[in-house]
């Protein structure tokens, strides 16, 4: 068995190399300063900004986080400072410390994606862009992006023609659609280079003392554990589809070994979001733990293990001893 330091953690994603598969989620850490006080940001696979939209927002309003039983429900609405704050002093903030960078975008309109995309293409130091397509379509009575194929696929076209070739475009996915790989496919055709799954799925709580919801948004997008069979499924699925294109996997990861089954499922990489709140340091501690279960698995490399649950069992872990490996 492999010790888990002789475990090679680096990816390949979409053709940019990462020294591990694990991402901050964005909106979850917004652009990793707050995380500085507890690991070097430049350790992560990359940190992924909160998605930033062309002029400052002040958001939806209060209250704008509900806990629930497994996750929580958050009606943020994109808060931000704009792309001009954002360009001047976050993305140089990550240069300066050699982190890697994704920058989210985020629009309401197919113009507003184009003018982010050639803003943020033309800045020195991003390593990938991903776009936030869960954002109501105001020339299209406010549908999101994300549920519409033909929508989704024009925000990634235009995206996609004012970012230069060697940096590449995720489309981030909603779970919220009947006909996932539907989506997935046109934002492929679209030009996307991989996708981000999946975002927060819509949600409502009631507040037992007012008997009215509890967001002042009323819906709120529904975050952790709660979601991770989810997002799991949306994976697996596109993955069957589309076994060649690059996936991040986003929803509910806590632990190494919640990562690892991302990884196995079909995604390339992870992402780690509502966990950073309660747990700053959960996306090291998660490297770490990966490493362990990749090591206790007799795996060498992360990248060997992507996609292996779509193979039959005997094949893939024939020569490993399983004692005490199975696991919830
Ligand atoms: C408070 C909060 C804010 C978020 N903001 C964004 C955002 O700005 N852009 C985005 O694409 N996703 C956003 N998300 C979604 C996360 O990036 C992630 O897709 C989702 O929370 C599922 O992962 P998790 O269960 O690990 O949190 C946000 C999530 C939370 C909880």
């Amino acid at each position: 068995m492999p010790s888990p330091r002789d475990v090679d953690l680096r990816v390949d994603l979409a053709g940019i190399l990462l020294p591990n598969p694990v991402m901050t989620a964005s909106g979850c850490a917004a652009a990793g300063r707050e995380l500085d006080a507890f690991f070097d940001v430049a350790d992560l696979g990359a940190v992924v900004t909160k998605s930033i939209m062309l002029d400052p927002r002040a958001g939806r309003p209060t209250p704008r986080m509900a806990e629930t039983p497994s996750g929580m429900l958050n009606s943020i609405g994109l808060q931000g400072p704009g792309i001009d704050s954002f360009l001047g002093q976050e993305l140089p903030w990550l240069a300066r410390r050699r982190a890697r960078a994704v920058v989210s975008i985020a629009g309401s309109t197919l113009g507003e994606y184009a003018e982010l995309a050639r803003r943020v293409g033309s800045s020195p130091g991003v390593s990938a862009v991903e776009v936030n397509i869960s954002c109501p379509n105001v020339a299209n009575r406010g549908m999101v992006f994300a549920c519409d194929p033909y929508q989704a696929a024009k925000v990634i076209a235009v995206v996609r023609r004012d970012v230069p070739r060697g940096v590449p475009v995720f489309a981030k996915l909603s779970p919220d659609v009947t006909d996932l790989v539907g989506v997935a496919e046109a934002v492929v055709a679209a030009g996307a280079s991989g996708l981000s799954m999946i975002n927060t799925t819509l949600g409502l709580a009631i507040d037992p003392g007012t008997l009215r919801p509890v967001l002042g948004g009323v819906t709120g997008g529904l975050s952790g554990p709660a979601i991770r069979p989810l997002a799991l499924r949306c994976v697996w699925q596109v993955h069957q589809a589309m076994p060649d294109v690059p996936i991040i996997g986003i929803g509910g990861i806590k632990t190494g070994f919640d990562a690892l089954a991302f990884l196995v499922a079909g995604a390339s990489t992870v992402q780690v979001g509502t966990v950073i709140f309660h747990d700053p340091g959960a996306p090291m501690r998660i490297v770490a733990e990966l490493r362990d279960e990749l090591s206790r698995r007799a795996f060498t490399s992360a990248a060997q293990v992507v996609g292996l649950a779509h193979t039959p069992a005997t094949d893939s872990l024939a020569a490993t001893d399983l004692e005490g490996l199975r696991t919830p």
